[in-house]
């Protein structure tokens, strides 16, 4: 029997409870689930590469389907190299679509044999983003409604000077 595999590609800066919510959801529709974090050179994160890696194959150590990797380049080029099916992204809200829609039909453009698939996160989730978490968190506010416990630790352990000025707000 086929067995199918997807790609979850992103930045994960840091990763969200949206991630891991669409993380837990891929895991359920698909064989296996590859959860690829972009090396993106350009930008200037707020975690490093290894450090998004390690947060989330803590946050999937139960989860059998699931690992975690890194690419570079184009990303069909990853999925073909790891015989994916489908690469899944999240839609939150109407705003979302048009950047996904582009990013599906170009990849789909470069690779048709690549589908991408689209889930939508529990409504609770439907606001939150990595560039909010980082803004909020740059200010000193809370990011604990928004980021697993274990993301929320590790943001805690950031120098006071990339932290913002009310620690208190932790
Ligand atoms: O979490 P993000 O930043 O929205 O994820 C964007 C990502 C990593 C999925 C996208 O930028 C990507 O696939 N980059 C790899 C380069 C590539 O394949 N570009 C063409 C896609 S249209």
């Amino acid at each position: 029997m086929a067995r199918t595999l997807a790609i979850y590609p992103g930045s994960f800066d840091p990763p969200t409870n949206g991630h891991l919510d669409l993380i837990q959801r891929g895991s359920r529709l698909f064989d296996r689930l590859i959860v690829a974090v972009l090396v993106n050179l350009e930008k200037q994160p707020l975690f490093s590469v290894e450090d998004r890696v390690e947060m989330l194959r803590r946050l999937t150590r139960r989860m059998s389907k699931v690992t975690v990797d890194t690419f570079q380049g184009l990303l069909v080029d990853y999925a073909m190299k790891k015989r994916a099916t489908a690469t899944l992204r999240g839609i939150r809200a109407f705003s979302d679509y048009e950047y996904e829609l582009q990013m599906a039909l170009t990849n789909r453009r470069l690779e048709p044999r690549l589908e991408t698939v689209f889930l939508m996160p529990a409504e609770s989730y439907t606001y939150i983003s990595s560039r909010l978490v980082r803004e909020i968190f740059r200010h000193g506010g809370s990011v604990r409604a928004f980021v697993p416990r274990i993301v929320e630790d590790r943001l805690r352990q950031k120098p006071l000077q990339e932290r913002g000025v009310n620690d208190a707000a932790f």
